[in-house]
């Protein structure tokens, strides 16, 4: 399995191997080829290109309306930029409830024509022969449980989910399902951290926690928001590594004042 600055690009199997070594994953959402050499200098382990990019980028309330073409150009440009982190991709909304032959030929189109090494989907035992006909066809699957955003309507909200007894219970036995299935990992959005550990316990695949507590095998944050570029949003789980938001405001600020005050371009940035 590779170490911290390895060249050797991680596989999907080194993901089940870092677990197995305790070995914490680090996950991120990535959007462009640009931050793709940025995150994986950094040594991330995996670029996950959300459906989230539809709120991020494309400044929609929900992640409902991405659609393929949009995230397998998003894919492309990650993959362009990385080449030791692994690539996942999110598959939106409607692109693999309908029909498990849809999921196949949509699933195969990220990864054929993004480069990606896998796809993310949303939903427990519901999904799980949607899972399975995918990794039969060999494409490695991520799940998605607990807040699963493209439910948030049926949910009611960007809530914490599984507190009760029985969605618990229904969480766990999905969690039980898609590793069944054979998916390499499952993201827990939004759970208890009590709920999330016991999850993480009972797997032998990696679980990836996003406000679901210190309990998972790894964890992902939406890398606009860890980085304080989207500030109106401030979750109890989200800690801010970086105040970019406000570093973005003060350069274009010290920019526009020396274009206005004719200080720039200076001569050293111009041609004889
Ligand atoms: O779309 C996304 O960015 C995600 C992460 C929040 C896990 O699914």
């Amino acid at each position: 399995m590779p170490m911290n600055g390895d060249a050797r690009p991680l596989t999907v199997p080194d993901l089940i191997g870092m677990k197995a070594a305790g070995r914490r994953i680090v996950v991120l959402t990535c959007y462009d080829a640009a931050f793709a050499r940025l995150l994986e200098a950094a040594d991330v382990d995996v670029l996950l290109v959300g459906d989230s990019l539809n709120q991020v980028l494309a400044g929609q309330e929900t992640t409902l309306s991405a659609t393929l073409e949009q995230m397998i150009y998003h894919a492309a440009s990650v993959h362009r930029g990385s080449r030791r982190s692994l690539v996942f991709v999110d598959l939106p909304f409607l692109t693999y409830q309908v029909s498990v032959p849809e999921a196949i030929r949509n699933a195969g189109r990220v990864l054929q024509e993004s480069g990606a090494h896998g796809v993310k989907l949303e939903g427990g035992q519901p999904m799980a022969d949607t899972v399975r006909a995918l990794v039969e066809r060999g494409i490695p699957v991520l799940g998605h449980l607990g807040l699963t955003p493209q439910s948030v309507h049926a949910l009611g909200g960007y809530r914490v989910q599984g507190r009760e007894v029985g969605s618990a219970d229904r969480l766990l036995a999905d969690a039980r399902a898609l590793e069944e299935a054979g998916a390499c990992g499952v993201v827990l959005e939004l759970l208890p951290s009590a709920l999330a550990r016991r999850i993480s316990a009972a797997l032998t695949i990696p679980t990836i926690g996003i406000g679901a507590g210190a309990g998972c095998d790894g964890q992902v944050l939406v890398l606009h928001d860890m980085l304080g570029l989207n500030e109106a949003f401030n979750p109890k789980f989200l800690h801010r590594y970086a105040e970019l938001g406000e570093a973005v405001r003060s350069a274009v600020r010290a920019y526009a004042a020396d274009v206005r005050g004719g200080r720039y371009p200076g001569p050293e940035h111009s041609f004889d």
